[in-house]
């Protein structure tokens, strides 16, 4: 019997709630949130410049952001944009200028869509080779070559719900001089990861690291991967130089500050950081968390197996890891994509979250997840697959 990590009553949840595993597609928000949104409307509206108290939030959120990939300020230079598009928008174009026709660059077919069409766009403008294999870790080492100068990769791999081995793919990438961008979104405030296995990575805020909203995506960048200028974005707004002139601007010096032009988006930032205070205020470790949520994963996997040992229109094609200690942080059942938004919208009007996408219908536990989680949404599961005639013959269910 798994209990959870934090009393579900800490976090907002929809108020029929029985049973909710829609991790994947964002944390649940702290019910601190509330009063982190009111203090910043507060400060704005008793006339405080944002800028100066932005100064004092980023003083308290890079060190908390930078030990999610076990380092500190001094190893990773961190910046945000408005999304992960956004953020590898603004990283391809200061790479770009390093890709010519005889290079390659590696991006899983699998992988986020922002990913693979960024990097296509990649190759229309510079004449690149794109190779896209599958998203585990030895296919994409074994894309990689002499001329690989860029790989762009998510650390979990949707179609088999793995993890990725990001030590040994950065190992490759640096032996030929490659360039290795990582989207954490699905990992981060979930699993350890480390700086030293990737130049860059970008991530949500809003799935593992509970930063409850959209509109704040953290950038890091590890700094001993980065020279004094390898950061030269083709644009600067005003927080990203020194010299306000337009015709001879200079650079601020930090690579995560040249990043971040303008205007930010501060209320994402504080409710953020307010997520962030919590989880270092229950002293919740990544590794404690990681194992709670694989523990869970396993419990879904059984749970679901049994429901095809007792009824054979039951049976369900699952899609987890193989080795259980690289499951990551869901487990999803194969489906069409319309069915599994079906099955989804008919276990809500249970009390039953789940979340889905073009793989299918998937199952991610939490920190506010615990066993009884489990068991009532694979029952519940169970009682409207039936309900729906679920067929795990017919295409309309399952993908081919
Ligand atoms: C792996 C991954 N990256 C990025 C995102 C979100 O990125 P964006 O806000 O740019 O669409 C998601 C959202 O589901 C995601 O799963």
């Amino acid at each position: 019997m798994i209990n959870s990590l934090v009393a579900p009553d800490r976090f907002i949840m929809p108020p029929n709630t029985v049973s909710y595993l829609a991790g994947p597609l964002g944390g649940l928000a702290w019910k601190t949130a509330n009063e982190a949104a009111k203090q910043y409307f507060l400060t704005l509206a008793s006339g405080t410049r944002i800028e100066e108290v932005f100064a004092q939030v980023e003083e308290e959120i890079y060190p908390l952001l930078a030990r999610q990939v076990a380092g500190t300020p001094k190893d990773v230079s961190i910046a945000f944009a408005l999304n992960v598009t956004e953020a590898l928008i603004k990283l391809l174009d200061c790479i770009e200028a390093s890709l010519d026709a005889q290079h390659n660059i590696v991006t899983p077919s699998t992988a986020y869509s922002s990913l693979r069409l960024l990097a296509k766009s990649l190759r229309q403008r510079r004449g690149t080779q794109l190779r896209q294999p599958e998203g585990t870790t030895d296919d994409v080492i074994g894309a990689i070559d002499e001329q690989t100068r860029l790989i762009i990769i998510e650390e979990f791999d949707t179609q088999y719900c793995e993890m990725l081995d990001l030590a040994r793919i950065a190992d490759v990438a640096r032996s030929v001089g490659a360039r290795l961008v990582v989207d954490a979104s699905q990992l981060i405030g979930i699993f350890p990861l480390d700086f030293h296995h990737f130049d860059v990575a970008v991530s949500t805020a809003y799935k593992g690291l509970l930063g409850a909203s959209n509109g704040c995506t953290p950038i890091f960048l590890n700094r001993a991967r980065w020279q004094p200028g390898a950061i030269r974005p083709s644009y600067a707004g005003r927080n990203s130089i020194q010299m306000e002139s337009e015709e001879s601007f200079l650079f601020k010096d930090d690579p995560g500050a040249r990043l971040q032009p303008g205007g930010l988006n501060w209320l994402g930032i504080f409710l953020l950081l307010d997520s962030l205070r919590n989880m270092q205020e229950l002293r919740l470790e990544l590794e404690d968390i990681a194992q709670h949520v694989l523990a869970l994963t396993t419990e879904i996997v059984l749970a679901l197996k049994d429901l095809a040992r007792t009824n054979d229109q039951l049976t369900l094609d699952i899609i987890a890891g193989k080795n259980p200690l690289l499951r990551g942080p869901h487990a999803t059942i194969r489906m069409q994509r319309a069915s599994a938004k079906l099955v989804c919208e008919r276990l809500a009007e249970r009390g039953i979250y789940l979340s889905y996408d073009s793989t299918g219908l998937r199952l991610g536990p939490r920190i506010h997840n615990s066993s009884t989680d489990v068991e009532r949404a694979v029952k519940h599961l169970g009682e409207v697959l039936l309900e729906l005639s679920y067929n795990p013959l017919d295409p309309t269910w399952v993908a081919g």
